[in-house]
């Protein structure tokens, strides 16, 4: 069985004040779901906040939002992943729809970014996703399938052995439209048929989150879907009740 996980994307939100309150706040509730792996990624600057916050909390993991295309040097600005890797990460998300569509990040980037995080022992959380106009036009699977292809393309048959993919479809992302349990299965089912077909152990085992949208109400319906093993949550992750109320959701014995 997958075991459901849970991440809470912040964003760029927050002060430190505010990081400090809402890792406090989620980890004291982390009793009330069990069997569900749980993290948090704050901005980078606020990873410290994470691992001071979360280090009697084995519970509740963190991750960074975001990796360098490159690893340490001179590229001023930038964060690698062994850095990351370093603060205590345990993921990254990758490709997220907010770097592909203002930050012009292609397929061939998020690849170098996927193998950049799998080199440094940070588990890459892989976000793929239609937008509006892509799902009505009917190319949603192709556009899903091209995302992960180029990941496949880059780092190899193994490429999802220790992977998270988080289906993001864009139109749903922040406008409280989330994708219905089917809409979202749908789709759910092709990612892990377009995995199975390269590797099939690792399908079997691949976490696949939804993302977008996602709210305490809506949460269980979703994850109970066969191929929904959990999500990754913008803005609900942002209020502690919130966030609590949707890990509570994918808890396996209340599903
Ligand atoms: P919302 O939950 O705010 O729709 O954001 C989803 C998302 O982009 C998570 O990465």
């Amino acid at each position: 069985m997958r075991r459901p996980l849970v991440m809470g994307n912040w964003k760029m939100n927050g002060r430190r004040r505010e990081a400090q309150a809402l890792i406090a706040a989620v980890a004291a509730e982390a009793a009330t779901f069990p069997g569900v792996d749980v993290a948090v990624c704050p901005p980078y600057v606020y990873l410290g906040v994470a691992a001071d916050g979360l280090s009697r909390c084995p519970a509740i993991a963190w991750g960074a939002q975001d990796v360098s295309a490159y690893g340490d040097g001179a590229y001023t600005g930038e964060i690698s992943a062994g850095m990351a890797r370093d603060m205590g990460c345990e993921f990254a998300i990758i490709g997220h729809s907010e770097r592909r569509t203002l930050f012009g990040e292609s397929d061939g980037v998020v690849a170098q970014k996927f193998a950049r995080a799998l080199a440094a022992g940070v588990t890459p959380v892989l976000c793929v996703g239609e937008t509006a106009a892509e799902r009505d036009g009917g190319h949603t699977r192709e556009v899903v399938l091209r995302q992960i292809g180029a990941v496949f393309a880059s780092c190899g048959t193994g490429a999802f052995d220790r992977a998270v993919i988080a289906y993001e479809p864009v139109w749903a992302i922040g406008t409280g439209r989330a994708a219905s349990p089917d809409e979202a299965q749908a789709v759910h089912r092709e990612i892990r048929n377009a995995v199975a077909q390269r590797n099939p152990t690792a399908a079997v085992g691949l976490r696949i989150l939804y993302g977008g949208s996602v709210k305490a109400q809506n949460a269980r319906e979703l994850f109970a879907r066969d191929d929904i093993d959990g999500g990754l949550i913008g803005g609900a992750s942002l209020v502690a009740a919130d966030f609590v109320g949707i890990c509570r959701a994918a808890c396996p014995d209340l599903a």
